[in-house]
């Protein structure tokens, strides 16, 4: 009876998602910890946002979740307060720099796969209260091949895979894209070269990883560009602010904002891919099996 009454309640708020304007949402990931996912999707985010565009940054890394750490933000309580029903999703936003909303990471979201009816509403209830002021929602992944990961890759309109010119970054990202394209049907996927430390080194990353893509998978891959190695980003780091916004001309940042300038004439989502709703019942919707194994 209970769970009938929610799935007419989500019914409802879905029917408002479709009515909603596109939104395009970005996934970060990568595999590998450590080779700068959050640096890339916070620097990403604020980049869009400097141009007046309204964008959301999902913290999705459970283990380690440090957008707001990165960012230099005080959070009180994440998304899976919210998905709990313990908190609003106002109560959970923390703004960041040029009107970024910045949705701490949610432990609740280990678990996507096994939702119960009520968080299933609790997660549609939290995105439908967004519908109206969203334009490009960002997601920070966790290193490796959770659900988590998965889920908010599948779900996702764009699926950025950051990876450094090393031997365990290069075969976790070619892992990563093993799966979303053999058990998730994703088929397409920007690289980004991080930490490059000398020109020529991102096409030359790309290019390999592009060959061993074309031999053995049926995916798409494009180059988003390369972000070379710069310690005016680690001094950023260590001050908890966005390279982009403490050293602006820094090589870095140049980047970063290119690549922001780029991802913003990456496709907008059509139809019924374009709207929350969609991004949503992908989310919960998903069925995620148990950890792939990989050869
Ligand atoms: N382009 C870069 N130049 C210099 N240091 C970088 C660069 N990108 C990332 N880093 C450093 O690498 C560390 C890990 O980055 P992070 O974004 O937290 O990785 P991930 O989210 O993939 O685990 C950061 O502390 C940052 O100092
Ligand atoms: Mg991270």
């Amino acid at each position: 009876m209970r769970d009938d009454r929610l799935k007419a309640t989500q019914a409802a708020r879905l029917r408002e998602l479709n009515s909603s304007r596109p939104v395009k949402v970005i996934a970060v990931t990568g595999g590998k910890g450590g080779v700068g996912k959050t640096t890339v999707s916070s620097n990403l985010a604020v980049s869009i946002a400097a141009t007046g565009r309204d964008v959301m940054l999902v913290d999705a890394d459970l283990g380690l979740a440090n957008v707001d750490v990165l960012l230099g933000l005080h959070t009180r309580f994440h998304l899976g307060h919210v998905v709990a029903g313990q908190c609003a999703l106002e109560d959970a936003i923390v703004t960041g720099p040029h009107g970024l909303q910045i949705v701490p990471a949610a432990s609740g979201f280990q678990h996507m796969a096994s939702l119960s009816a009520a968080e299933h509403a609790g997660i549609i209830r939290a995105f439908s209260d967004l519908y109206h002021r969203v334009e490009v929602l960002v997601v920070d992944t966790a290193a490796g091949l959770s659900d988590s990961v998965l889920t908010f890759s599948r779900a996702a309109h764009h699926v950025l895979i950051v990876v450094c010119d090393e031997p365990a970054s290069i075969t976790d990202a070619y892992a990563l894209i093993k799966v979303l394209s053999r058990e998730h049907g994703v088929q397409r996927f920007q690289i980004l070269a991080n930490q490059t430390r000398r020109s020529g080194e991102g096409p030359a990353l790309y290019d390999k990883i592009s060959r061993v893509c074309d031999r053995f998978l049926n995916v798409t891959l494009e180059f988003a560009g390369s972000v070379p190695y710069d310690d005016y980003l680690r001094r950023a780091v260590q001050h908890q602010t966005a390279v982009v916004e403490a050293y602006p001309a820094s090589i870095s940042s140049i980047a970063l904002k290119n690549l922001a300038s780029k991802a913003d004439k990456w496709s907008a989502p059509q139809g019924a891919r374009g709207h929350l709703e969609f991004f949503v019942e992908r989310m919960v919707g998903a069925r995620i099996g148990p950890a792939t194994v990989l050869q």
